[in-house]
């Protein structure tokens, strides 16, 4: 099966506080993109990834590609002020409404092939498929700094990427998103409130998105028991 990735790496990173997007913050010698790109360059299903840049960053991006060997970048835009119209920018620049894109945070270099593929065999028949795990910590509604209620965790997920999407279902559900000027924290959000089934897949914990300078450790040591 084949599909095509979109990789969001426009943010500015602020929470990681490195001055810089984070995305080119080393791990084991590798910016943290590279090692994102990399796993969908050996991802024999993938055939074309589709990066959104900072356009400030591009010459260095372009460079890092050259170096460490990515073949598979076949566009390369300028991303937005949000995330979400980052993706927008990347998704305006795929053809074919049955096509499979993924959307996937060029912040999770840690993120598995086979869960991957799971998800791509999952969106051609569902429509929609996104990765993530059950919630560990009891997670309680607070306001004002009183506890206003304990939500049920059995039924409670953390969500990562990839999600996984036929082109027509996410491409409608952007587009809708932006008329309603509506602004999701994940792509799937957006097929949520038009009303579309989305399927889970259950990934693992390694796959964390590289947020803050704690997370810089558990990925550099993952990383290195995966050389
Ligand atoms: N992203 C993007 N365009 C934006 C904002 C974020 O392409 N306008 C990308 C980031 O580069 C990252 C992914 O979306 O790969 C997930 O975002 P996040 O982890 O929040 O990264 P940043 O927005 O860079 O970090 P912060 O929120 O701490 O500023
Ligand atoms: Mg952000």
């Amino acid at each position: 099966m084949q599909y095509k990735v979109i990789i969001p790496a426009a943010g500015m990173g602020k929470r990681m506080g490195y001055g810089r997007n984070k995305l080119f913050i080393p791990i084991r010698n590798v910016p943290i993109v590279v090692h994102t790109m990399t796993i969908f360059e050996k991802d024999e299903w993938c055939d074309e990834i589709i990066l959104v840049i900072n356009e400030k960053e591009r010459e260095e991006i372009e460079r890092h590609i050259k170096t460490y060997g990515i073949t598979k970048v076949g566009k390369i835009i300028n991303g937005g002020r949000e995330r979400q119209q980052s993706v927008f920018a990347g998704l305006e620049t795929v053809e074919g409404d049955e096509e499979i894109v993924l959307i996937h945070d060029g912040a999770r270099p840690m993120v598995k092939i086979p869960h991957i593929h799971q998800l791509v065999v999952e969106a051609s028949r569902e429509g929609a498929a996104v990765l993530g795990v059950p919630v560990k910590d009891t997670i309680k509604k607070v306001q004002n700094g009183i506890v206003m209620e304990t939500i049920d965790r059995a039924m409670l997920w953390a969500i990562q990427t990839p999600q996984a999407f036929r082109l027509s279902v996410i491409k409608s559900a952007h587009e809708l998103a932006e008329r309603d000027r509506f602004l999701g924290t994940d792509d799937a959000s957006l097929v949520e409130r038009i009303g579309k089934k989305v399927k889970i897949i259950e990934g693992d914990y390694e796959n964390i998105k590289i947020t803050t300078k704690e997370d810089l450790l558990f990925a550099e040591s993952l990383l290195l028991k995966k050389e």
